[in-house]
């Protein structure tokens, strides 16, 4: 078994032991012990969520006193302690549902976002990078001022200038890949902490 296969598989058995719904959940749990982009009682907004791995970590993570929604345009089994809805991030009510549930703005904002791929890399970084200006503009609507956020990036042409945009908008932004992503896949993520609304 090749070592990249190896890892691919060490992250997946941990998930079902742990009992999380994806090898994911292990991505934003280093890049939280790393960066603390959520603490206990923040508010999160999980954009892209199913089949809901990050959501179920956001739960542990903001504890009792918090509140996590999670959003997907595909359908997701229930989380205790979540509120999950099917629907599209690109759909502009949605940012009404996002704070009739909340009652205010969020603390945290986490995009794990993926379109669907064709496998042709030009076409889906570009989608996935739109998503991610989409998955930003629901953020400067929602999160409150010194709020973190985490951004998943298909690495390419437009990510610098999506990184530049965040850039303006935050404190501080760190570039990253955690161990559970695989080496070869070109995603990054952008850790954004200190909302500067
Ligand atoms: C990599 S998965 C997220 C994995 C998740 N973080 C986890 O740990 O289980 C990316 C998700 O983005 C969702 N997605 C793509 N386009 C979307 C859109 N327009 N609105 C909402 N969700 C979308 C996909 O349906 C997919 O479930």
């Amino acid at each position: 078994m090749k070592l990249i296969d190896a890892r691919k598989d060490h992250f997946r058995k941990l998930a079902r032991e742990e009992g999380y719904r994806s090898r994911a959940t292990y991505k934003l749990r280093e890049l939280n012990n790393a960066y603390r982009i959520i603490g206990p009682g923040f508010y999160v907004l999980d954009l892209g969520c199913a089949p809901g791995g990050w959501t179920q970590v956001a739960v542990k993570l903001a504890g009792n006193k918090g509140k996590v929604m999670g959003i997907d345009t595909v359908y997701v089994e229930d989380i205790p302690d979540a509120y999950i809805i099917q629907g599209d991030i690109e759909n502009e009510s949605i940012v009404d549902e996002i704070l009739s549930y909340f009652e205010r703005k969020v603390n945290a904002v986490i995009c794990d976002i993926s379109p669907q791929v064709i496998g042709k890399w030009s076409v889906d970084h570009a989608r996935q990078i739109s998503l991610n200006y989409s998955c930003a503009k629901i953020m400067e609507k929602v999160l409150v001022h010194k709020g973190n956020a985490v951004f998943k990036v298909f690495d390419g042409e437009y990510s610098n200038e999506f990184r530049d945009y965040l850039k303006e908008k935050f404190v501080k932004i760190k570039l990253t890949k955690p161990s559970a992503s695989r080496k070869p896949s070109s995603e990054l993520y952008y850790v954004c902490l200190g909302y500067l609304a």
